[in-house]
Order: C-alpha cells, then sequence, then structure tokens
C-alpha cells in the first residue's frame, strides 16, 4: 500500500513537471487526484487495512496529496506566467519604431531617365526650360505652323480642355510648344532641351500610355545647318547610351521642322530603335517665335523619355511603370 502511494506520488511528480499547457496540466491534476485516480483508490483502500498499518498508510498518502497539490500549484503558476509573457510580447507596441528613420525610396524610373538626359544635354552645353501642360491652341497647333484645319494637326490625338472657346485649350499633346515659349522669352543663341508630360487621347497598351513624357530640344543661332543637327544628334546617342552606339536620320514631315527626319539609334547587336522626330526649325516657327528667319536659324528635336527608361531597363510593358505597385518601383 505504501509502495503504491509512493509510486504514485513519483509518478504524478514527473507528470506535473511535464505539463507544457495549462490543460495539459488540469488533465493530468484530474487523472492523479479525480476520484478514480490512483491516490483516490489508496484511500479507498485504506478502511481495509489492519490499524497498526493504517496510521502510517494514511500519513504518507495525506503526505503524497498534498505534494502533488503543491507541485502542480507550482506548475500552474510557471505556465500562468509563461502564458502572460507570451502575450505580453505578442501585443508589445514598440514605441522606439517612431523615432527610427523612414527607410529610404528613390525616384521613379521616369523621372531618372529625365534626370539623366538632362545631365547628358548640359554636358553637351544645353540649359533647360519648361513650359505648361495646358496650352492654347496658338502654342500647341498654330505657332507650329499648323493653322487650324491644317490635316497634320491630327497627327496628334489631342485631348481638348472645356476651357474657353470649344476647341482652344488643349493638354499639350507635345512639348513642341515650349520651343514657341522659349524663343520668346530668350533671346538667341538658345541651346535648350525642355523635359515635361504630354498627353494624347491614346488606349493604354504594352508601348503607348495616354499620359507619357518627352524631352524637346532646340537650337537657334547663327548659321546653324543640317550637319549641326546630325552631329547633336550622334554625340548625344553616344553620350546617352555609350560609345558602341551610333545613329541615323530618316527622311519624314512635321509641319514645324524643314527638311524634317525620325531619327534611330542603332545598338551594339545591330538592331535599331526608333527615337523621336527633329528637323531644321521652319522658317514660320521662327517667326512665330518673334525671330527673324533671315537672321536666325535653328534645329529641334523630339523623342520619348518613357520608352527610353523602358529600352534602358528591359520593361516588357509600358503600363508596369505607372501601375504603382511597389514590388516593380523597388527594383530600380
Ligand atoms: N513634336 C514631335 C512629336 O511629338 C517630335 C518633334 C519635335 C519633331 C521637334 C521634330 C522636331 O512627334
Amino acid at each position: 500500500m505504501i509502495d503504491d502511494v509512493a509510486h504514485a506520488r513519483t509518478d504524478g511528480l514527473t507528470a506535473i513537471a511535464a505539463a507544457r499547457t495549462m490543460d495539459e496540466l488540469r488533465a493530468v491534476e484530474a487523472d492523479l487526484l479525480g476520484k478514480r485516480g490512483p491516490l483516490a483508490r489508496a484511500k479507498a483502500g485504506l478502511g481495509s487495512l489492519p490499524a497498526e498499518q493504517r496510521r502510517d498508510a494514511g500519513r504518507a498518502l495525506n503526505e503524497a496529496m498534498a505534494a502533488v497539490q503543491a507541485a502542480a500549484d507550482e506548475r500552474r503558476a510557471v505556465l500562468v506566467a509563461e502564458v502572460r509573457r507570451a502575450q505580453l510580447a505578442s501585443e508589445r507596441l514598440d514605441l522606439t519604431e517612431a523615432h527610427r528613420k523612414p527607410s529610404r525610396g528613390h525616384a521613379h524610373l521616369v523621372t531618372q531617365a529625365t534626370e539623366r538626359l538632362e545631365d547628358t544635354f548640359i554636358g553637351l552645353g544645353f540649359q533647360i526650360a519648361e513650359g505648361p501642360e495646358v496650352e492654347t491652341d496658338w502654342y500647341a497647333f498654330g505657332a507650329l505652323n499648323m493653322p487650324s484645319s491644317h490635316p497634320a494637326r491630327s497627327m496628334w490625338d489631342t485631348l481638348f480642355v472645356d476651357h474657353g472657346p470649344p476647341g482652344s485649350t488643349v493638354l499639350r499633346p507635345h512639348t513642341s510648344p515650349v520651343q514657341i515659349r522659349v524663343m520668346e522669352t530668350t533671346p538667341p543663341p538658345i541651346y535648350v532641351v525642355m523635359p515635361g508630360r504630354v498627353f494624347r487621347r491614346d488606349t493604354a497598351d504594352a508601348t503607348h500610355m495616354p499620359v507619357f513624357h518627352q524631352i524637346e530640344g532646340l537650337v537657334v543661332d547663327r548659321g546653324i545647318t543640317f550637319p549641326d543637327l546630325a552631329g547633336t544628334i550622334e554625340a548625344f546617342t553616344k553620350a546617352f547610351f555609350g560609345a558602341e552606339f551610333t545613329s541615323r536620320l530618316r527622311p519624314s514631315y512635321f509641319p514645324f521642322t524643314e527638311p524634317s527626319a525620325e531619327f534611330d539609334i542603332r545598338r551594339p547587336d545591330g538592331t535599331w530603335l526608333e527615337l523621336g522626330g527633329c528637323g531644321m526649325v521652319h522658317p514660320n516657327v521662327l517667326t512665330a517665335g518673334g525671330l527673324d528667319p533671315e537672321e536666325w536659324s535653328g534645329f529641334a528635336f523630339g523623342f520619348g523619355i518613357d520608352r527610353m527608361a523602358k529600352e534602358r531597363h528591359g520593361v516588357a510593358d509600358l503600363r508596369e511603370m505607372f501601375s504603382n505597385d511597389i514590388r516593380f518601383i523597388e527594383q530600380f
């Protein structure tokens, strides 16, 4: 009998120490101290013992029950403390976070491309100018040698703004209006590039966006000729893309340049990338800008910045650049 009690006591203490959760402890306690537990059974057997053994067995039993109860209480206290600690850790509000430096972002890849282009042109002796994104019909078309109803206006899928007489105010479809604004405010010689946002009624697809960016170039000086244009495009190509790149001009048409050309750059692998338009500034455009075409001549060019960024970083779809997905943006 005393042996049984001793066994039950040792087994019980081991089981209590091994309980890892409150539920486990509760189950162990119920087993040990419950009505059908080993101690309860021993207690029930006391009555059948001879009187002289009963006293010792009773004492052993009481001690065993007290020891088991004390061990269970102790274990419970430990487990309660553990639960509480875990809860505090999970609910912990780290106030030091507010004092930590915010993680640092960076310029969007179109902004990066614009800044690199500006740097390259500054290196070639150009200055930077900007013009408004909402323009009058005169700056967007009229001053660029496209009188109203000129068919060449349909080269740009213009977005008209509901302001003034119908058709008089537009979201600029290109950066060329800034040429006129620069001529009006800057006496030649003029060597400027004009980056900015432009708008066309285009449906977004992998290579088009209704809002995109261009950089315009304008040179007006005495005795500027077509070779100056070709040489500037070539110098820019090498400075921006690298010495292994070259450029070519293809005959084209723009109302505001004469002659006009498209310019392409040749990648080291021999493939061509169409970049933009250019040409000698049309005499009517110089006149519209307040300059005497007998005294001054010049050239202009314009090309898309977004496509250059797309080309440079191997982005498959232009729309990705404006989806505002931080996982995409963070790569550049
Ligand atoms: N503005 C023209 C376009 O958007 C590009 C261009 C600029 C062409 C300057 C010639 C000279 O397509």
